[in-house]
Protein backbone atom coordinates (compact mmCIF):
# COMPACT_ATOMS: atom_id res chain seq x y z
CA UNK A 1 0.00 0.00 0.00
CA UNK A 2 2.63 2.23 0.05
CA UNK A 3 2.98 5.08 -2.75
CA UNK A 4 -0.98 5.19 -2.22
CA UNK A 5 -2.53 8.86 -0.80
CA UNK A 6 -5.95 8.36 0.92
CA UNK A 7 -7.60 11.21 1.43
CA UNK A 8 -9.53 11.48 4.98
CA UNK A 9 -12.60 13.48 5.15
CA UNK A 10 -13.87 14.21 8.50
CA UNK A 11 -17.11 15.49 9.02
CA UNK A 12 -19.24 16.90 12.06
CA UNK A 13 -20.40 13.30 13.51
CA UNK A 14 -19.81 11.98 17.25
CA UNK A 15 -17.68 9.15 15.56
CA UNK A 16 -15.50 11.57 14.68
CA UNK A 17 -13.14 10.06 17.15
CA UNK A 18 -13.73 6.50 15.43
CA UNK A 19 -11.63 8.38 12.18
CA UNK A 20 -8.55 8.77 14.45
CA UNK A 21 -8.33 4.98 14.28
CA UNK A 22 -9.17 4.72 10.65
CA UNK A 23 -6.40 7.06 9.95
CA UNK A 24 -3.67 5.26 12.22
CA UNK A 25 -4.38 1.99 10.79
CA UNK A 26 -4.48 3.46 7.08
CA UNK A 27 -0.54 5.09 8.04
CA UNK A 28 0.40 1.74 9.78
CA UNK A 29 -0.10 0.28 6.16
CA UNK A 30 2.11 2.82 4.84
CA UNK A 31 -0.20 4.83 2.93
CA UNK A 32 -0.35 8.87 2.84
CA UNK A 33 -3.43 10.01 4.78
CA UNK A 34 -4.41 13.48 4.26
CA UNK A 35 -7.36 14.38 6.30
CA UNK A 36 -9.61 17.49 5.88
CA UNK A 37 -11.61 18.39 8.60
CA UNK A 38 -14.56 20.51 8.19
CA UNK A 39 -15.33 23.12 10.79
CA UNK A 40 -17.62 20.71 12.56
CA UNK A 41 -15.35 17.94 13.14
CA UNK A 42 -13.16 20.17 14.74
CA UNK A 43 -15.34 20.18 17.14
CA UNK A 44 -15.02 17.01 18.29
CA UNK A 45 -11.78 16.32 17.09
CA UNK A 46 -8.07 18.61 16.84
CA UNK A 47 -6.29 19.18 13.81
CA UNK A 48 -3.22 17.94 16.04
CA UNK A 49 -4.47 14.51 16.95
CA UNK A 50 -4.52 13.28 13.27
CA UNK A 51 -1.44 15.23 12.62
CA UNK A 52 0.07 13.15 15.40
CA UNK A 53 -1.17 10.06 13.95
CA UNK A 54 -0.40 11.22 10.28
CA UNK A 55 2.61 12.83 10.45
CA UNK A 56 1.29 15.32 7.94
CA UNK A 57 -0.44 18.94 7.64
CA UNK A 58 -4.33 18.71 8.49
CA UNK A 59 -6.43 20.36 5.96
CA UNK A 60 -8.98 22.99 8.28
CA UNK A 61 -9.35 25.81 6.06
CA UNK A 62 -9.88 26.46 2.61
CA UNK A 63 -8.18 29.86 2.98
CA UNK A 64 -5.26 28.40 4.93
CA UNK A 65 -2.33 30.85 3.38
CA UNK A 66 0.44 28.32 5.24
CA UNK A 67 -1.03 24.93 3.87
CA UNK A 68 2.12 23.65 1.89
CA UNK A 69 -0.26 22.61 -1.10
CA UNK A 70 -0.67 25.52 -3.60
CA UNK A 71 -4.66 25.04 -3.98
CA UNK A 72 -5.40 22.78 -1.92
CA UNK A 73 -8.48 21.26 -3.39
CA UNK A 74 -7.31 21.12 -6.69
CA UNK A 75 -3.98 19.37 -5.23
CA UNK A 76 -5.52 16.67 -2.97
CA UNK A 77 -8.19 15.71 -5.44
CA UNK A 78 -5.50 15.09 -8.14
CA UNK A 79 -2.88 13.58 -5.90
CA UNK A 80 -5.71 11.01 -4.15
CA UNK A 81 -5.86 7.01 -4.90
CA UNK A 82 -8.60 7.56 -2.95
CA UNK A 83 -11.20 9.86 -1.11
CA UNK A 84 -12.85 8.04 2.17
CA UNK A 85 -15.84 10.34 4.35
CA UNK A 86 -15.83 8.88 7.53
CA UNK A 87 -18.06 9.34 9.29
CA UNK A 88 -20.29 11.35 6.68
CA UNK A 89 -22.55 13.34 8.35
CA UNK A 90 -26.65 14.02 6.31
CA UNK A 91 -25.12 17.68 5.87
CA UNK A 92 -22.43 16.53 3.88
CA UNK A 93 -24.21 13.39 2.00
CA UNK A 94 -27.09 16.21 0.93
CA UNK A 95 -23.65 18.83 -0.32
CA UNK A 96 -22.59 16.12 -2.57
CA UNK A 97 -24.94 14.58 -3.71
CA UNK A 98 -26.39 18.12 -4.67
CA UNK A 99 -22.53 19.46 -6.49
CA UNK A 100 -22.33 22.17 -3.64
CA UNK A 101 -18.88 22.97 -2.74
CA UNK A 102 -18.11 25.40 0.36
CA UNK A 103 -15.54 24.02 1.92
CA UNK A 104 -11.97 22.05 1.71
CA UNK A 105 -13.75 18.74 1.55
CA UNK A 106 -16.68 19.44 -0.37
CA UNK A 107 -14.51 21.30 -3.58
CA UNK A 108 -11.84 18.60 -3.15
CA UNK A 109 -14.97 15.17 -3.65
CA UNK A 110 -15.84 17.54 -6.39
CA UNK A 111 -12.74 18.34 -8.47
CA UNK A 112 -11.68 14.51 -7.62
CA UNK A 113 -11.38 11.49 -10.39
CA UNK A 114 -10.66 9.20 -7.48
CA UNK A 115 -12.49 6.68 -5.96
CA UNK A 116 -15.11 7.72 -2.85
CA UNK A 117 -15.92 5.82 0.07
CA UNK A 118 -18.54 7.07 2.38
CA UNK A 119 -18.75 5.70 5.88
CA UNK A 120 -22.56 7.85 6.83
CA UNK A 121 -22.87 8.15 10.86
CA UNK A 122 -26.38 9.66 12.15
CA UNK A 123 -29.41 9.42 13.93
CA UNK A 124 -31.88 6.86 12.34
CA UNK A 125 -34.67 9.54 11.67
CA UNK A 126 -32.52 11.22 9.87
CA UNK A 127 -30.59 8.71 7.80
CA UNK A 128 -34.29 6.90 6.95
CA UNK A 129 -35.30 10.10 6.10
CA UNK A 130 -36.15 9.79 1.77
CA UNK A 131 -34.14 12.88 1.14
CA UNK A 132 -30.98 11.22 2.51
CA UNK A 133 -32.00 8.01 1.18
CA UNK A 134 -32.01 9.71 -2.56
CA UNK A 135 -29.03 11.80 -1.88
CA UNK A 136 -27.04 8.46 -0.76
CA UNK A 137 -28.95 7.00 -3.89
CA UNK A 138 -27.06 9.47 -5.88
CA UNK A 139 -24.06 8.94 -4.78
CA UNK A 140 -24.21 5.91 -5.24
CA UNK A 141 -25.18 6.16 -8.90
CA UNK A 142 -22.33 8.08 -9.41
CA UNK A 143 -19.93 5.29 -8.14
CA UNK A 144 -19.20 6.26 -4.48
CA UNK A 145 -18.98 3.23 -2.15
CA UNK A 146 -21.07 3.31 0.39
CA UNK A 147 -20.29 1.23 3.49
CA UNK A 148 -22.82 0.96 6.68
CA UNK A 149 -24.14 2.27 8.38
CA UNK A 150 -25.09 -0.32 11.17
CA UNK A 151 -27.72 -0.79 13.57
CA UNK A 152 -27.07 -0.49 17.00
CA UNK A 153 -26.38 1.82 20.25
CA UNK A 154 -26.68 5.55 18.53
CA UNK A 155 -24.92 8.81 20.52
CA UNK A 156 -28.80 9.81 21.31
CA UNK A 157 -28.92 6.52 23.48
CA UNK A 158 -31.52 4.74 21.37
CA UNK A 159 -30.59 1.89 19.40
CA UNK A 160 -31.29 2.05 15.22
CA UNK A 161 -29.55 2.36 12.22
CA UNK A 162 -27.11 4.98 11.71
CA UNK A 163 -24.16 3.61 13.61
CA UNK A 164 -20.94 4.08 11.87
CA UNK A 165 -19.12 1.02 10.52
CA UNK A 166 -15.95 -0.15 12.33
CA UNK A 167 -13.30 0.98 11.45
CA UNK A 168 -11.33 -2.10 10.70
CA UNK A 169 -14.12 -3.00 8.36
CA UNK A 170 -13.74 0.75 6.60
CA UNK A 171 -10.09 -0.04 6.39
CA UNK A 172 -10.58 -3.47 5.03
CA UNK A 173 -12.61 -1.91 2.23
CA UNK A 174 -10.37 1.32 1.51
CA UNK A 175 -7.32 -1.36 1.02
CA UNK A 176 -9.76 -3.46 -1.25
CA UNK A 177 -10.18 -0.13 -3.75
CA UNK A 178 -6.62 0.54 -3.59
CA UNK A 179 -6.33 -2.94 -4.84
CA UNK A 180 -9.41 -3.17 -6.76
CA UNK A 181 -10.37 -5.57 -8.84
CA UNK A 182 -13.34 -5.54 -11.54
CA UNK A 183 -13.37 -8.64 -12.70
CA UNK A 184 -16.78 -9.48 -12.55
CA UNK A 185 -18.40 -6.51 -14.77
CA UNK A 186 -20.46 -7.79 -16.72
CA UNK A 187 -21.91 -11.16 -14.91
CA UNK A 188 -25.01 -11.56 -13.21
CA UNK A 189 -24.80 -13.05 -9.97
CA UNK A 190 -27.75 -14.28 -7.54
CA UNK A 191 -26.77 -14.43 -3.70
CA UNK A 192 -28.99 -15.66 -0.71
CA UNK A 193 -28.84 -14.31 2.23
CA UNK A 194 -30.50 -14.42 5.85
CA UNK A 195 -32.46 -17.26 7.42
CA UNK A 196 -35.82 -18.61 6.21
CA UNK A 197 -38.67 -18.47 8.47
CA UNK A 198 -41.34 -21.47 8.56
CA UNK A 199 -44.65 -20.61 10.01
CA UNK A 200 -46.22 -22.83 13.15
CA UNK A 201 -48.99 -19.89 13.18
CA UNK A 202 -49.38 -16.65 12.78
CA UNK A 203 -47.24 -16.08 15.92
CA UNK A 204 -44.42 -18.28 15.76
CA UNK A 205 -41.93 -19.91 13.32
CA UNK A 206 -38.93 -22.23 13.19
CA UNK A 207 -36.04 -20.21 12.21
CA UNK A 208 -32.07 -20.12 12.96
CA UNK A 209 -29.80 -18.06 13.69
CA UNK A 210 -28.24 -16.58 10.28
CA UNK A 211 -28.18 -12.80 10.29
CA UNK A 212 -27.54 -12.50 6.66
CA UNK A 213 -23.94 -10.74 7.07
CA UNK A 214 -22.28 -13.31 4.92
CA UNK A 215 -24.53 -13.20 2.09
CA UNK A 216 -24.80 -9.45 2.25
CA UNK A 217 -20.76 -8.93 2.39
CA UNK A 218 -20.79 -11.27 -0.55
CA UNK A 219 -23.49 -8.92 -2.33
CA UNK A 220 -21.69 -5.78 -1.87
CA UNK A 221 -18.20 -7.21 -2.93
CA UNK A 222 -19.50 -8.76 -5.74
CA UNK A 223 -21.16 -5.43 -6.61
CA UNK A 224 -17.89 -3.41 -6.06
CA UNK A 225 -15.85 -5.97 -8.71
CA UNK A 226 -18.44 -4.76 -11.48
CA UNK A 227 -21.61 -7.68 -11.02
CA UNK A 228 -24.87 -7.14 -11.45
CA UNK A 229 -26.19 -8.66 -8.33
CA UNK A 230 -29.56 -9.47 -7.12
CA UNK A 231 -29.76 -10.35 -3.45
CA UNK A 232 -32.67 -12.83 -2.36
CA UNK A 233 -33.03 -12.11 1.45
CA UNK A 234 -34.51 -13.89 4.33
CA UNK A 235 -35.72 -11.39 7.17
CA UNK A 236 -32.72 -10.01 8.64
CA UNK A 237 -32.55 -6.24 10.52
CA UNK A 238 -29.41 -5.16 7.96
CA UNK A 239 -29.96 -2.23 5.70
CA UNK A 240 -30.41 -3.13 2.44
CA UNK A 241 -27.15 -2.33 0.64
CA UNK A 242 -27.55 -0.09 -2.16
CA UNK A 243 -27.48 -0.74 -6.15
CA UNK A 244 -28.15 -4.25 -5.52
CA UNK A 245 -31.60 -5.51 -6.27
CA UNK A 246 -33.16 -7.26 -3.12
CA UNK A 247 -36.32 -9.85 -3.37
CA UNK A 248 -37.38 -10.41 0.44
CA UNK A 249 -38.47 -13.90 0.76
CA UNK A 250 -39.29 -15.44 3.96
CA UNK A 251 -39.56 -19.37 3.78
CA UNK A 252 -37.66 -21.72 1.80
CA UNK A 253 -40.38 -22.03 -0.62
CA UNK A 254 -40.51 -18.21 -1.84
CA UNK A 255 -36.44 -18.74 -1.73
CA UNK A 256 -36.73 -21.85 -3.94
CA UNK A 257 -39.57 -19.91 -6.33
CA UNK A 258 -37.29 -16.79 -6.22
CA UNK A 259 -33.90 -18.47 -7.17
CA UNK A 260 -36.25 -20.38 -10.01
CA UNK A 261 -37.51 -17.94 -11.65
CA UNK A 262 -33.65 -16.06 -12.06
CA UNK A 263 -31.61 -18.73 -11.86
CA UNK A 264 -31.40 -19.77 -16.16
CA UNK A 265 -30.91 -15.73 -16.32
CA UNK A 266 -27.30 -16.13 -14.39
CA UNK A 267 -23.66 -16.46 -14.22
CA UNK A 268 -22.79 -17.12 -10.34
CA UNK A 269 -25.35 -18.63 -7.96
CA UNK A 270 -23.66 -18.15 -3.90
CA UNK A 271 -25.84 -19.86 -1.54
CA UNK A 272 -25.15 -18.11 1.57
CA UNK A 273 -28.52 -18.11 3.53
CA UNK A 274 -29.21 -21.14 6.27
CA UNK A 275 -32.71 -22.63 4.40
CA UNK A 276 -34.65 -24.46 6.77
CA UNK A 277 -34.61 -28.08 5.68
CA UNK A 278 -37.77 -29.11 7.52
CA UNK A 279 -40.94 -26.98 8.00
CA UNK A 280 -44.52 -27.90 9.52
CA UNK A 281 -47.02 -29.92 7.35
CA UNK A 282 -49.57 -27.35 8.11
CA UNK A 283 -49.45 -23.93 9.33
CA UNK A 284 -52.13 -22.94 12.17
CA UNK A 285 -54.48 -20.18 10.79
CA UNK A 286 -55.33 -19.14 14.49
CA UNK A 287 -52.96 -18.59 17.39
CA UNK A 288 -52.24 -22.05 18.79
CA UNK A 289 -53.49 -21.49 22.63
CA UNK A 290 -50.58 -22.86 25.66
CA UNK A 291 -52.54 -26.24 26.88
CA UNK A 292 -51.53 -28.52 29.55
CA UNK A 293 -50.79 -31.34 27.25
CA UNK A 294 -47.73 -31.99 25.39
CA UNK A 295 -47.82 -30.15 21.50
CA UNK A 296 -46.12 -32.60 18.87
CA UNK A 297 -45.41 -30.54 15.45
CA UNK A 298 -44.95 -32.71 12.25
CA UNK A 299 -42.89 -31.38 10.25
CA UNK A 300 -41.89 -31.82 6.16
CA UNK A 301 -38.91 -31.03 3.94
CA UNK A 302 -38.14 -28.27 2.17
CA UNK A 303 -37.04 -28.00 -1.27
CA UNK A 304 -33.56 -28.20 -1.69
CA UNK A 305 -32.82 -25.01 -3.69
CA UNK A 306 -29.21 -25.69 -4.65
CA UNK A 307 -29.49 -29.44 -5.50
CA UNK A 308 -32.62 -28.91 -7.54
CA UNK A 309 -30.57 -26.09 -9.83
CA UNK A 310 -27.80 -28.79 -10.38
CA UNK A 311 -29.49 -29.47 -13.86
CA UNK A 312 -30.17 -26.07 -14.98
CA UNK A 313 -29.18 -24.65 -18.38
CA UNK A 314 -27.21 -23.30 -19.21
CA UNK A 315 -25.19 -24.18 -16.17
CA UNK A 316 -24.38 -21.38 -14.02
CA UNK A 317 -21.22 -21.91 -11.19
CA UNK A 318 -23.44 -22.55 -7.89
CA UNK A 319 -21.66 -22.07 -4.65
CA UNK A 320 -23.10 -23.75 -1.53
CA UNK A 321 -22.22 -23.00 2.04
CA UNK A 322 -22.32 -25.86 4.75
CA UNK A 323 -22.23 -24.89 8.36
CA UNK A 324 -21.31 -27.59 10.26
CA UNK A 325 -20.75 -28.43 14.27
CA UNK A 326 -18.69 -32.04 13.28
CA UNK A 327 -16.47 -33.68 10.53
CA UNK A 328 -16.63 -30.25 8.69
CA UNK A 329 -14.29 -31.42 5.66
CA UNK A 330 -16.07 -34.68 5.25
CA UNK A 331 -19.62 -33.64 5.27
CA UNK A 332 -18.88 -30.40 3.09
CA UNK A 333 -17.41 -32.70 0.34
CA UNK A 334 -20.52 -34.74 1.37
CA UNK A 335 -22.93 -31.65 0.32
CA UNK A 336 -20.62 -30.70 -2.70
CA UNK A 337 -21.19 -33.74 -4.34
CA UNK A 338 -25.04 -34.63 -3.75
CA UNK A 339 -25.76 -31.05 -4.81
CA UNK A 340 -22.99 -31.39 -7.64
CA UNK A 341 -21.76 -28.07 -6.70
CA UNK A 342 -18.24 -25.75 -8.14
CA UNK A 343 -17.35 -24.85 -4.65
CA UNK A 344 -18.55 -25.08 -1.46
CA UNK A 345 -17.35 -23.44 1.37
CA UNK A 346 -17.02 -25.11 4.67
CA UNK A 347 -18.23 -23.59 7.44
CA UNK A 348 -17.11 -24.57 11.19
CA UNK A 349 -19.79 -22.60 12.93
CA UNK A 350 -18.33 -23.69 16.92
CA UNK A 351 -15.40 -21.74 16.38
CA UNK A 352 -15.72 -18.31 18.93
CA UNK A 353 -16.43 -15.30 16.99
CA UNK A 354 -16.86 -17.05 13.42
CA UNK A 355 -20.35 -17.97 11.38
CA UNK A 356 -23.63 -17.12 12.87
CA UNK A 357 -24.53 -13.78 13.45
CA UNK A 358 -20.58 -12.75 14.13
CA UNK A 359 -18.69 -9.99 12.05
CA UNK A 360 -16.21 -13.10 11.35
CA UNK A 361 -16.01 -16.19 9.99
CA UNK A 362 -13.34 -18.15 9.49
CA UNK A 363 -14.25 -21.00 6.10
CA UNK A 364 -12.47 -23.84 4.20
CA UNK A 365 -12.67 -23.41 0.33
CA UNK A 366 -13.40 -27.13 -1.23
CA UNK A 367 -13.50 -27.33 -5.04
CA UNK A 368 -15.00 -30.42 -7.03
CA UNK A 369 -11.15 -31.80 -7.65
CA UNK A 370 -11.06 -31.87 -3.41
CA UNK A 371 -8.56 -29.06 -3.35
CA UNK A 372 -8.80 -27.53 -0.30
CA UNK A 373 -8.17 -23.87 0.74
CA UNK A 374 -8.13 -23.14 4.49
CA UNK A 375 -8.75 -19.33 5.50
CA UNK A 376 -8.13 -17.62 9.03
CA UNK A 377 -10.63 -15.86 10.80
CA UNK A 378 -11.36 -12.74 8.62
CA UNK A 379 -13.67 -10.50 8.19
CA UNK A 380 -17.14 -11.60 6.26
CA UNK A 381 -15.86 -8.87 3.77
CA UNK A 382 -12.32 -10.54 3.52
CA UNK A 383 -14.24 -14.14 3.52
CA UNK A 384 -16.72 -12.78 0.61
CA UNK A 385 -13.45 -11.50 -1.43
CA UNK A 386 -11.94 -14.90 -1.30
CA UNK A 387 -14.43 -16.90 -2.23
CA UNK A 388 -15.24 -14.13 -5.13
CA UNK A 389 -10.95 -14.44 -6.24
CA UNK A 390 -11.93 -18.37 -6.35
CA UNK A 391 -15.37 -17.96 -8.26
CA UNK A 392 -13.04 -15.60 -11.14
CA UNK A 393 -10.35 -18.37 -11.05
CA UNK A 394 -13.64 -20.58 -12.18
CA UNK A 395 -14.80 -18.66 -14.62
CA UNK A 396 -11.54 -18.33 -16.42
CA UNK A 397 -11.16 -21.97 -16.60
O1 LIG B 1 -25.88 -15.07 8.10
P1 LIG B 1 -24.69 -15.00 9.04
O2 LIG B 1 -25.08 -14.70 10.47
O3 LIG B 1 -23.62 -14.09 8.50
O4 LIG B 1 -24.05 -16.47 9.11
C1 LIG B 1 -23.45 -17.01 7.96
C2 LIG B 1 -23.83 -18.49 7.79
C3 LIG B 1 -23.22 -19.29 8.94
C4 LIG B 1 -25.33 -18.66 7.77
C5 LIG B 1 -23.22 -18.93 6.40
O5 LIG B 1 -21.84 -18.72 6.43
C6 LIG B 1 -23.53 -20.38 6.11
O6 LIG B 1 -22.82 -21.29 6.52
N1 LIG B 1 -24.64 -20.61 5.36
C7 LIG B 1 -25.18 -21.94 5.03
C8 LIG B 1 -25.99 -22.43 6.18
C9 LIG B 1 -26.69 -23.73 5.85
O7 LIG B 1 -27.88 -23.76 5.77
O8 LIG B 1 -25.91 -24.75 5.61
P2 LIG B 1 -26.45 -26.23 5.25
O9 LIG B 1 -25.24 -27.05 5.43
O10 LIG B 1 -27.67 -26.55 6.00
O11 LIG B 1 -26.83 -26.12 3.71
C10 LIG B 1 -25.92 -26.43 2.66
C11 LIG B 1 -26.18 -25.53 1.48
O12 LIG B 1 -27.45 -25.88 0.89
C12 LIG B 1 -26.24 -24.06 1.80
O13 LIG B 1 -25.63 -23.35 0.76
C13 LIG B 1 -27.73 -23.79 1.85
O14 LIG B 1 -28.00 -22.44 1.45
C14 LIG B 1 -28.30 -24.76 0.85
N2 LIG B 1 -29.64 -25.27 1.18
C15 LIG B 1 -29.92 -25.80 2.38
C16 LIG B 1 -31.18 -26.29 2.65
C17 LIG B 1 -32.17 -26.22 1.64
N3 LIG B 1 -33.40 -26.67 1.86
N4 LIG B 1 -31.86 -25.71 0.43
C18 LIG B 1 -30.61 -25.26 0.18
O15 LIG B 1 -30.35 -24.80 -0.92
Amino acid sequence: MSNKIVVLGVTGSIAAYKAVDVASQLTQKGIDVEVILTKAATQFVTPLTFRSITARPVVTDMFQLASPFSIEHVALAEAADLIAIAPATANIIAKLANGIADDSLTCTVLATAAPVVIAPAMHTGMYNNPVTQLNLTKLHQRGFTLIGPLHGRLASGGIGLGRFAPPDEIVTTICHLLDRKKDLIGKEVIITAGGTQEAIDPVRYIGNRSSGKMGYALAAAARDRGAHVRLISAPTSLAKPLGIEVIDVQTAEEMSVAVGEMISRVDILIMAAAVADYRPVKMQKEKVKKADQRWDLTLERTPDILAETASCTPRPLRIGFAAETENLLHNAKVKLDQKDLDLIIANDITIAGSGFGADQNQVVIIDRTGCIEELPLLNKTDVAQRILDRVVKLLAE
